[in-house]
């Protein structure tokens, strides 16, 4: 006898095949606000349909093969804005955690966090440290959740750092900074994201993007799905990246050195 399901589950979307693949991937998370807008919601709908759209992405990344990924959830700059939106976002922080850690938890995944986590509430702040602390042996994949960072205040603290240690000015090097910077240890991002039209940076990763590949989309962060990681990935697959160099297609190189 043959038992037909009585409804298919969802077919999953077919991997497409990359020529390169980026190891950290970055998003700024942009446009919720104007997402809730355009459909006659207040701002905090917005967010609440952003913080939904986050697991669907990991998850992509995930069968993408992607080691690194980087979350920009609240910026130094966003709390300027009006305290019950800061509210709600730090409030939908929280809870995005509570409701998928034990999910990241069991696909591999280690949680961390990229900012200043003194000036958050304090139970997003300890909500963040179990998180951090229970998925800390995972290696499947990182996930920084970048809240109340800024690119400019990471690359102050660093420098603090090389002062508080006793850095002598020779020893003031690019690695000296890169190993004090909240992303130490990481490879710098392949790829940063932007979704919601903007195309800033908005004092994100501003040191560790030096070469990352930009890619601007006009979907909102709550219409970001699997299908746009995929064209994001494939767009990325096309680039060529030089680092400064001449393009190395059967390159032979000056000689001299070599
Ligand atoms: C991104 O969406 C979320 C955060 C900055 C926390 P916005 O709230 O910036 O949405 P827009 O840019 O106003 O549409
Ligand atoms: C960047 O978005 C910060 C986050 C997505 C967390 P913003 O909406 O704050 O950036 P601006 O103000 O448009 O530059
Ligand atoms: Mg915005």
């Amino acid at each position: 006898v043959v038992v037909t399901p009585q409804t298919a589950a969802p077919s999953p979307r077919a991997l497409p095949a990359l020529a390169a693949r980026p190891r950290h991937v970055a998003i700024i998370m942009d446009g919720n606000g104007r997402w809730a807008e355009a459909r006659g919601l207040g701002r905090s709908e917005g967010h609440r349909a952003g913080a939904e759209a986050i697991g669907p992405v990991i998850e992509r990344l995930g069968e993408h093969g992607v080691e690194v990924l980087t979350l920009f959830g609240f910026s130094t700059e966003n709390w300027c804005r009006p305290r019950a939106e800061v509210q709600m976002i730090l409030r939908l922080g929280g809870e995005f955690i509570d409701r998928h850690l034990d999910e990241l938890h069991r696909r591999g995944v280690r949680l961390r966090h990229l900012g200043d986590p003194t000036r958050l509430p304090g139970v997003l702040q300890r909500r963040v440290r179990h998180a951090v602390e229970r998925t800390a042996a995972n290696d499947r994949m990182i996930v920084n959740l970048a809240f109340n960072y800024g690119g400019r205040a990471d690359i102050v603290a660093a420098v603090r750092q090389l002062v508080q240690e006793g850095v002598p000015a020779a020893g003031i090097t690019e690695d000296a900074i890169n190993e004090r910077l909240a992303t130490a240890g990481l490879p710098e991002p392949d790829l940063l994201i932007r979704t919601g039209g903007e195309r800033r940076v908005s004092n994100f990763l501003v040191w560790q993007s030096s070469y990352s590949e930009y890619y601007f989309t006009d979907l909102q962060w709550p219409d970001f799905d699997a299908a746009a990681v995929d064209a994001a990935l494939l767009e990325y697959a096309r680039r060529r990246r030089r680092f400064g160099r001449v393009a190395d297609d059967g390159a032979e190189g000056l000689g001299a050195e070599d």
